[in-house]
């Protein structure tokens, strides 16, 4: 079945519940006439597009779909675990769940080099994505959550979610239901199909994930670190009222030490680097004010909660000529 690749001029933005109702109701019509009775397979991710993909088909096809998700040990805390308890759980979908979190840290070990570091994750990432998909039997259609920013911007493979780069005898065709919508039309579908807030209204998240910010050859105790860091700094957010008002927040952390003292005792630990920017496009950045006393907050907790963590420090380089991410 041939896509179109253009959003036609006339087509009405998607903003209120109604119409997000009524593009379900038809994208639903359409999945089911492309798919009939066959299978399709979807990465899903747990980001805005691939849960968004998700439901609508379950919506559309239920069981028909086959959801799978890898997690490769560099999500944020507690993403996994939300992908099992929504779509498996509440959404009652079939979702193949895979810890690959050995494969992807032991291949991980002792690199160091950020290109090696994402060719990895990438590599990795599409051989346990095939292996799964070659023990599914009956498999036809290929879901994926590409959205219209990524036709306009790339050659329409979303390059980030990696199933792009499935081996030549594992092509299908694909279902692509929101890839004429811009991401805020995405978001008020998903609102209107139900589907948790912090789920919808995420921030944007590499696909190489916890990778590119633990900084430096991954150790597990340092990216355990980060992790809880970085729950600590979003849960405050969170509070503080700034989650829906900066688009991208989160921590880093170096490969190096630093000297600190604790209880009275000589404590060496990682520094945490906080990172909170605004943006329209990720090409520039501007550094958002927090206040002092949320900073002080986040610094209180992440130096006394989290082992290995001896300073945090706000980074204040807008892009250019920093990048958002440290990597
Ligand atoms: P930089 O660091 O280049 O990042 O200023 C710009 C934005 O892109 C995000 N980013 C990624 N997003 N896949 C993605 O979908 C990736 O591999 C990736 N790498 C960076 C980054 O978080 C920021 O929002």
């Amino acid at each position: 079945m041939d896509l179109p690749n253009k959003r036609p001029d006339d087509m009405t933005r998607i903003t209120t519940v109604e119409l997000a109702n009524k593009f379900i109701e038809e994208q639903v019509a359409i999945v089911r006439e492309q798919v009939k009775d066959k299978k399709v397979l979807l990465a899903l991710s747990g980001g805005v597009d691939s849960s968004v993909v998700a439901a609508l088909l379950i919506k559309a096809i239920g069981k028909q779909l086959v959801c799978v998700h890898v997690n490769h040990g560099l999500m944020r805390k507690g993403e996994s675990e939300q992908v099992v308890e929504v779509f498996k759980n509440q959404l009652d979908a079939n979702l193949v769940y895979i810890d690959a979190t050995d494969r992807f840290l032991d291949l991980l070990k002792d690199v160091a080099e950020p290109e090696k570091k994402r060719k990895i994750i990438g590599g990795e990432f599409i051989k346990v994505f095939d292996e799964e998909a070659r023990k599914l039997e009956g498999i036809s259609f290929l879901a994926q959550g590409t959205i219209y920013p990524d036709i306009i911007e790339s050659d329409g493979v979303k390059a980030h979610h990696n199933v792009g780069g499935l081996p030549e005898d594992m092509q299908f065709e694909l279902v692509e239901p929101v890839r004429l919508l811009y991401k805020d039309e995405v978001r008020v579908v998903g609102d209107a199909l139900g589907l948790p807030k912090e789920m919808v209204y995420r921030q944007p998240f590499p696909g190489p994930g916890l990778g590119v910010r633990c900084l430096g050859a991954i150790t597990r105790d340092r990216l355990h670190a980060l992790r809880e860091a970085d729950a600590i700094l979003r849960e405050e957010f969170d509070k503080a009222g700034l989650a829906g008002k900066v688009w991208q927040y989160f921590i880093s952390v170096p490969d190096f030490k630093s000297v600190g003292v604790r209880d009275g005792k000589r404590y060496e630990g990682w520094p945490a680097i906080m990172r909170a920017v605004n943006t329209t496009d990720a090409m520039t950045a501007t550094i958002e004010e927090i206040p002092y006393s949320v900073l002080h907050k986040i610094t209180a907790r992440i130096i006394t909660e989290v082992e290995g963590i001896n300073r945090v420090v706000y980074d204040l380089t807008p892009k250019p000529i920093g990048t958002i991410e440290w990597e």
